[in-house]
């Protein structure tokens, strides 16, 4: 799906899809380097990191393996609670293993924080992340991002795997979202 096909729900592209893939192509090349000499475990968080794992490994040259996590916050439709809870939890053993998250977005970082201290004390290697967006006007803790794709505004974004009320992920950019199809 592409931006012609929503005329009147967005504001305008902030990524295009081609930005998107010359980006993800640098960072497996970091990848590439970084876990030469090293068995890789890939894992993403369900559901918006899909689209960014998908391209993100095939353009690497390492082999790696992959692996999913679901995860839910607690409480307010807010999703600021910081509490975490597990819907889907990884098929992997994690001892030993080298493990890089893959995130479509990092917000408040109160996801990635917690994913951070759960796979680490599950005896991993080693735990880094990767993700395609961050919006530090929005960060609430600190994260440390060994691989970053976008610094973008604080603004309500669509597309590329992330939705507004499950729609939109399949936008093959991302995209502002107008505030008239969130305001009522
Ligand atoms: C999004 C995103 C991250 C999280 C980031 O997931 O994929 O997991 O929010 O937000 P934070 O930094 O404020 O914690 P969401 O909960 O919307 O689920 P989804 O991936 O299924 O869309």
């Amino acid at each position: 799906m592409r931006v012609e096909d929503l005329d009147g729900d967005l504001e305008g592209v902030l990524i295009s899809a081609q930005e998107l893939q010359t980006r993800l192509k640098q960072m497996a090349a970091k990848v590439d380097a970084d876990y030469a000499d090293k068995d890789l475990l890939v894992v993403g968080v369900l559901k918006g990191a899909v689209m960014v794992v998908a391209d993100f490994v095939r353009a690497l040259s390492i082999p790696v393996q992959m692996d999913w996590m679901a995860v839910s916050s607690y409480g307010s439709s807010t999703k600021s609670s910081g509490v975490v809870r597990i819907l889907k939890d990884l098929d992997t053993d994690l001892g030993g293993r080298h493990v890089l998250i893959v995130e479509d977005i990092l917000d408040s970082g109160l996801t990635l924080s917690w994913l951070l201290r759960n796979l680490r004390s599950r005896g991993t290697a080693s735990v880094e992340v990767l993700t395609l967006l961050r919006k530090p006007d929005a960060m609430r803790t600190e994260v440390d991002v060994r691989y970053l794709g976008f610094d973008i505004p604080n603004d309500f974004v669509v597309g590329y795997g992330l939705d507004y009320a499950e729609k939109y992920r399949n936008l093959d950019c991302v995209a502002k979202l107008s505030p008239k199809v969130y305001e009522h």
